[in-house]
């Protein structure tokens, strides 16, 4: 059934390909940059990706290269950073990483639009109008985020040990270009945990409660990429079609959930995160079969379809109806288990070595308090969440 009303947008120009990223130059001159802001990060420096981004554009020089941003970038570094492109009069930025990386350009592209200093400021975005305008080109690093395509940026305060959300059309990038070449050297580990993040973005696009015909298309056809791509690009880093496969699996699944919502996974995920500091894509992986189980009662139909595209026509033909919806979360639970065999991707909150057990009420408190909760469609009160956590742990 339609919803009453609904609203989809995604008006990211995107460039995929082997060699996607020689698109770089001519996208700054159709946007009229001449003098961006290039981000990206230390590791990415290091492993010479910064140097293929600075060599697709030979004919433009950067204002400013800042490649300091931390793995769990903050809103002190957005608020640097945007005082930085004003000191260098950037008229545009091009940043290329993780979700890390990609969120903390749309921080800064969010304060230079609207002539702010600082982010917080800027809390409940979604009511403000676009702004002065800042050319944005996303090259993402990692396939999970989605960032590149999302209305979305999350920014991290560390002093109150919680995770800002801004969600605003605005945050949208100009383009996204995804090239094979700047994903191929993301080590297994970090390719199964993004990789169980962008599953997570599409399941919980496909079930919450603000679904809709689009989120459904995007999200299905980046389910069927990811059981088909990511323990091949897990096992096979070099593997070039499955990086490519994964880097537009995480591009769908983004735009999915940017155009319905998250839901309960990412509501308690958030609060681990916040509170623990366990990376974004292990909380993904540890808690998504947990909170479907806890989702299943309700959630009958939709799982029962999810399992079409989790475990393909003939799996789903030879299963009877009424248990389509448990071997669906079946399905994902056998990738994390499979993940975790050749990656070592955590499988429980106490593997991942940051969680102790007298941590979970607190992290149960801040989960029903996290705005993804709001899609889930099974309420989850804070009991239910300590539940969900305990099974988990
Ligand atoms: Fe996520």
């Amino acid at each position: 059934m339609l919803p009453a009303y609904y609203e989809f947008q995604n008006a990211v120009k995107i460039c995929s390909g082997l060699l996607a990223l020689d698109r770089l130059s001519y996208e700054l001159h159709s946007l009229h940059a001449k003098a961006p802001l290039v981000l990206s990060d230390a590791t990415l420096r290091k492993l010479g990706l910064l140097d293929h981004v600075l060599s697709a554009m030979p004919d433009i020089t950067p204002a400013c290269v800042y490649t300091d941003i931390p793995a769990d970038s903050g809103v002190s570094v957005v608020d640097h950073i945007a005082q930085l492109y004003r000191e260098n009069e950037c008229d545009s930025i091009v940043a290329a990483g993780g979700g890390s990386v990609l969120d903390t350009a749309k921080g800064v592209a969010l304060l230079i639009a609207q002539g702010a200093s600082h982010i917080k400021s800027l809390m409940g975005c979604d009511t403000l109008d676009r702004g002065h305008r800042v050319p944005y080109i996303a090259i993402p690093t990692t396939a999970g985020t989605g960032s590149e395509v999302t209305a979305v940026a999350v920014v991290s305060d560390p002093v109150h040990q919680v995770k800002l959300e801004y969600i605003s059309t605005h945050l949208m990038p100009d383009v996204a270009i995804l090239d094979v070449r700047m994903t191929q050297s993301l080590p297994p580990r970090i390719t199964a945990s993004t990789g169980m993040d962008a599953l997570c973005h599409a399941i919980e696009a496909f079930s919450s409660t603000q679904k809709n015909p689009l989120s459904d298309a995007y999200a299905i056809a980046s389910i069927r990429l990811i059981m088909e791509n990511l323990e091949k690009a897990v096992r096979h880093p070099h593997d070039k079609q499955a990086r490519l496969a994964m880097a537009n699996a995480s591009l769908l699944a983004g735009s999915a959930f940017s155009n319905s919502m998250v839901g309960g996974v990412h509501a308690i995920g958030h609060a681990t995160g916040g509170l623990c500091h366990v990376a974004h894509g292990d909380a993904m992986a540890i808690l998504l079969p947990y909170v479907m189980r806890f989702n299943e009662d309700c959630l009958q139909d939709i799982y029962s379809e999810l399992l079409l595209y989790l475990g393909g026509p003939e799996l789903y033909s030879q299963t009877a109806p009424a248990r389509r919806a448990r071997e669906a979360i079946h399905c994902v639970r056998r990738l994390a288990k499979r993940l975790n065999r050749i990656s070592g991707l955590p499988l429980r909150l106490q593997d991942t070595g940051r969680v102790k057990a007298e941590d979970l009420p607190l992290i149960a408190e801040a989960a029903v308090n996290d705005g993804a909760m709001i899609a889930n469609r099974k309420a989850i009160t804070q009991k239910d969440a300590l539940k969900i956590l305990m099974h988990a742990y």
